[in-house]
């Protein structure tokens, strides 16, 4: 989901759209490329890596006279990131090109249907399947570019912005947005298309951002003209002028990329199971499940391998393998594992949980499985990256690129992955009646829009932050699924606040940790409705008598640990397994709050970095 950038107009485009997709670097990406058009000839060079090695791969391939262009940096979804894979792609007439951020769902019947028909394709990509569909769409039905764009997308399903290009028609771009952003900028006889406002916001403040489901087609010299995809009726654009300087729009807005990232969550998590989860139909589509879906059955047990926040998605995903899919799991830091010479053997699966695919502990552990005869599955956020490489098999979360050290979207998304892979082999082991499989299925599918409304009390959760920033010390308490919650809490306070703090299973207090206990001591302790909620009320009461400062995390409506807690933060109701995915919300930006009013550096704390490549 990364960068796009395009021009059309009076200027050189080929500056403009380098420069441009150098300012959307901070989003993270693999690959980057261009399209040029001379008036003559359409020109194409791309690469993997950065913008740099395509600057130095255009300067040996082609010529930059242009006044129209497209570029792209890719962040992969489908196909490794490589040359041949980088955007634009052409159709396979060679007259048309796209440049697409986000996922094609439907894109292997889609691609399948295109072969059948005698399409052939260079890359692996979802993306050129949708060129090859608008082209074929347009011979078909004999029509203009902006028509067959129209009626493709119409034909897919999942998100995308693009940009595709006619060197047949030459004088417009066609633009569509559904799940991805898409600017407009616009100018004196001139056009600027991009992620975000910030390739062209030096150009010009008037923008027009399109929203879901929308079209235009623009053309140098006239006025844009937005459609619905759906019917073709036309939208008047709604030009605002920016106020934003280029810090603030690269941040979406947002003072930091990790708040920005904490409310991408309901997006990550949708892109996340986009194509896999048809909780209609009733079925988990996972094909790296799919096709080792014996090894799983047969294991003698799962060995969950990872490290820090990735190390507490693999706890909840022991819970939820072993309370939904009756499967043995154990949980091992990698950096532990790797050493303590464990006892593997061929009827293990070991699952590496990963964000960025290139910590070297879960990395060395993950070879150390292998020797010894393991199966392994790599959860990892970064496509072609080491540890996805280095697995058997995988799937990838689709959070895009998490900038901000403190991994929370990473988080969630793992879980999303982890529930569906457990709940794919509890429906195969016939672990789980179809009434609850379907149930937990739905329940899935609504969590976005549960955590949409967990981030609504995000003000509420600031005056918190505020009352209990200068502690010394804090403690997290959470049970059964919520005490990997109550870690991660802790973990994210510590790591960009530098308050000292430690997660608990609340009913380990009474076995040393309560003495700490005293009115300088906040204890944040989850106390959802679903999971001991009674015990974890009577773990409250003990703190209270201690006098201790406590923050509920609770179930919207509750009001028994009201009247006991000093504080309470609801979220809203779900199945027990699914509940990390809005009680983690909370804690996300409490510790934001807490970190920002101590004026700490959130997005790179002291001493951290995003990926330990090191031991
Ligand atoms: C969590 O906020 C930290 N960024 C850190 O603990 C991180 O989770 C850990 O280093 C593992 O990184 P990975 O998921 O990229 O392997
Ligand atoms: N799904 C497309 C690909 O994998 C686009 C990815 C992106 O958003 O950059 O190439």
């Amino acid at each position: 989901m990364c960068g796009i950038v395009g021009y059309i107009g009076h200027r050189e485009a080929y500056p403009i759209i380098i420069e441009g997709l150098k300012r959307l670097e901070y989003r993270g990406y693999d690959s980057a490329g261009i399209a040029l058009y001379d008036g003559t000839n359409l020109k194409v060079s791309k690469t993997k890596g950065k913008v740099a090695d395509l600057e130095q791969r255009v300067a040996d391939e082609i010529s930059t006279n242009a006044n129209l262009g497209i570029g792209h940096t890719r962040w992969a979804t489908h196909g490794i990131p490589n040359d041949l894979n980088a955007h634009p792609h052409y159709s396979n007439s060679g007259n048309l090109v796209i440049i697409h951020n986000g996922i094609i769902e439907n894109y292997d019947s889609l691609r399948k249907e295109l072969i059948s028909r005698g399409y052939t394709f260079k890359s692996e990509t979802d993306t050129e399947v949708l060129i090859n569909l608008i082209e074929d769409v347009k011979i078909k039905e004999d029509v203009k570019l902006g028509k067959a764009v129209q009626i493709a997308l119409n034909q897919v399903v999942g998100a995308y912005s693009i940009a595709v290009f006619d060197k047949t028609k030459p004088g417009e771009i066609v633009i569509a947005r559904l799940g991805s952003p898409l600017a407009v900028g616009i100018g004196e006889n001139e056009f600027f298309i991009a992620s975000d406002a910030s390739p062209f916001i030096e150009y010009t403040k008037n923008a027009v951002y399109l929203e879901d489901e929308e079209m235009a087609i623009i053309r140098a010299g006239k006025d844009i003209k937005i459609r619905k995809i759906k019917d073709d009726s036309l939208v008047d654009p709604y030009v605002q002028e920016l106020q934003m300087n280029l810090e603030q729009i690269e941040k979406g807005g947002y003072d930091h990329f990790m708040l920005k990232e904490i409310f991408e969550q309901p997006n990550a998590i949708k892109d996340t199971y986009r194509g896999r989860l048809l909780a209609k139909k009733g079925i988990i589509k996972m094909s790296g499940v799919d096709d080792n879906i014996e090894k799983f059955l047969n294991a003698n047990r799962i060995v969950i391998v990872a490290c820090g926040t990735s190390w507490h998605a693999g706890l909840v995903a022991e819970y939820i393998f072993e309370d939904l899919a009756r499967i043995p799991v154990e949980v091992e830091y990698a950096s532990e594992f790797r050493y303590r010479n464990p006892v593997i053997t061929n009827k293990d699966v070991v699952i590496a949980i990963s964000q960025s695919g290139e910590t070297a502990d879960t990395l060395a552990a993950i070879k150390l499985a292998k020797a010894n005869g393991a199966f392994v599955f790599g959860v990892c956020n970064v496509v072609g990256s080491s540890i996805a490489r280095e697995t058997n098999a995988g799937a990838y979360t689709h959070a895009g690129p998490e900038i901000g050290v403190a991994s929370t979207k990473a988080f969630t998304t793992q879980i999303t992955v982890l529930s569906l892979i457990a709940l794919k082999l509890a429906k195969a082991k016939g672990a789980i009646s179809n009434s609850d499989y379907r149930y937990h299925l739905q329940e899935l599918e609504l969590i976005p829009e549960k955590v949409t409304k967990a981030l609504t009390s995000d003000t509420h959760i600031k005056a918190v932050a505020d009352t209990y920033k200068e502690a010394r010390n804090c403690l997290y308490l959470g049970r059964g699924y919520n005490f990997p919650v109550a870690l991660e809490g802790a973990l994210k306070l510590k790591e960009i606040s530098y308050i000292h703090a430690e997660g608990y299973p609340a009913a380990e207090m009474k076995h040393g940790p309560i003495a700490l206990i005293d009115e300088q001591m906040p204890v944040i302790v989850i106390a959802t409705k679903k999971g001991h909620y009674d015990k974890v009320v009577s773990n409250i009461q003990e703190i209270k008598s201690r006098k201790g400062k406590i923050i509920g995390i609770v179930t919207e409506g509750d009001t028994h640990v009201k009247e006991l807690a000093d504080h309470v933060i609801e979220v809203p109701e779900t199945l027990e397994p699914l509940s990390p995915l809005l009680t983690t919300i909370p804690l996300q930006l409490l510790s934001y709050h807490i970190a920002v009013m101590l004026g700490k550096n959130v997005d790179q704390p002291r001493n951290l970095a995003k990926s330990v490549t090191v031991e």
